[in-house]
């Protein structure tokens, strides 16, 4: 595992963009594994920066995306599919039939799952950025005393719900129910790019990185990975 600390968010996020705009660079229809939240905004915003500046196209990429709220619909500002609308695939000449999300609003969520796993056994992820949350989630994975390899659907946990209110009009407008890789999948991709800022990570990234690997923090399984790249601001660094 290599571990990386940024003295500014900048650099982080200058750091993380080039890694994936030269994934793409060196491997045309490379896949990129991509990931939400507020962490990967600056990245993405590099990203479209690299592209304005005419380095790199992504007319022959493909993308998965970790994860989708259930019950929330495209054009709602709160989903996953709005958010790299917003942040990336509009800015770049990504094609929309190569951008993939999970569907939280499909009929038969089980189904949507064994959709998704074909389709990332089909094209393995290159390079999966992943962000990570304070009970040591990746995707939305929760902690727990199983996790699931696959893609599936899981009850988000209390602390999650209220961790991702602050991107919602009230509390009882963030769903209960999400769509996500399970770990399984994610560790299936050749290279893994977590980011992670802030003090409030440092106690977290610490146990993710450093602890036992155990369930009960998702991101330790990260350890058992031949690839990790672990980009920290000094913040989330501190404790390592
Ligand atoms: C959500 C996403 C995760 C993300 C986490 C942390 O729960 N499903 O993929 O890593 O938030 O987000 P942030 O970067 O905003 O702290």
């Amino acid at each position: 595992m290599e571990i990386i600390i940024f003295d500014t968010q900048k650099e982080l996020d200058a750091y993380a963009a080039d890694l994936l705009v030269n994934t793409a660079g060196e491997k045309p229809d490379a896949v990129l594994g991509l990931a939400t939240g507020s962490t990967p905004i600056g990245i993405y915003d590099k990203i479209v920066e690299r592209y304005n500046e005419k380095k790199i196209s992504f007319a022959g990429v493909t993308t998965f995306n970790l994860d989708e709220y259930v019950g929330l619909r495209q054009e709602n500002e709160q989903s996953y599919a709005y958010y790299m609308q917003k942040h990336l695939f509009s800015h770049i000449d990504i094609l929309a039939e190569n951008t993939h999300l999970p569907n939280g609003m499909a009929e038969d969520i089980e189904a949507e799952c064994a959709r998704y796993d074909e389709m990332l056994e089909a094209r393995p992820v290159d390079i999966q950025l992943l962000g990570l949350g304070h009970n040591g989630h990746i995707g939305f994975n929760e902690p727990d005393v199983n996790l699931s390899g696959g893609t599936h659907a899981v009850q988000l946990k209390a602390e999650t719900r209220e961790a991702n209110a602050r991107f919602f009009a009230s509390m009882n407008e963030v769903p209960s129910y999400a769509i996500t890789m399970g770990v399984g999948s994610i560790l299936k991709a050749n290279t893994i790019l977590m980011a992670v800022r802030g003090a409030d990570k440092a106690g977290i990234v610490k146990e993710a990185l450093t602890g036992p690997i155990t369930t009960n923090v998702p991101a330790s399984l990260l350890q058992t990975h031949a690839r990790v790249i672990v980009l920290l601001d000094r913040e989330a660094g501190r404790m390592i």
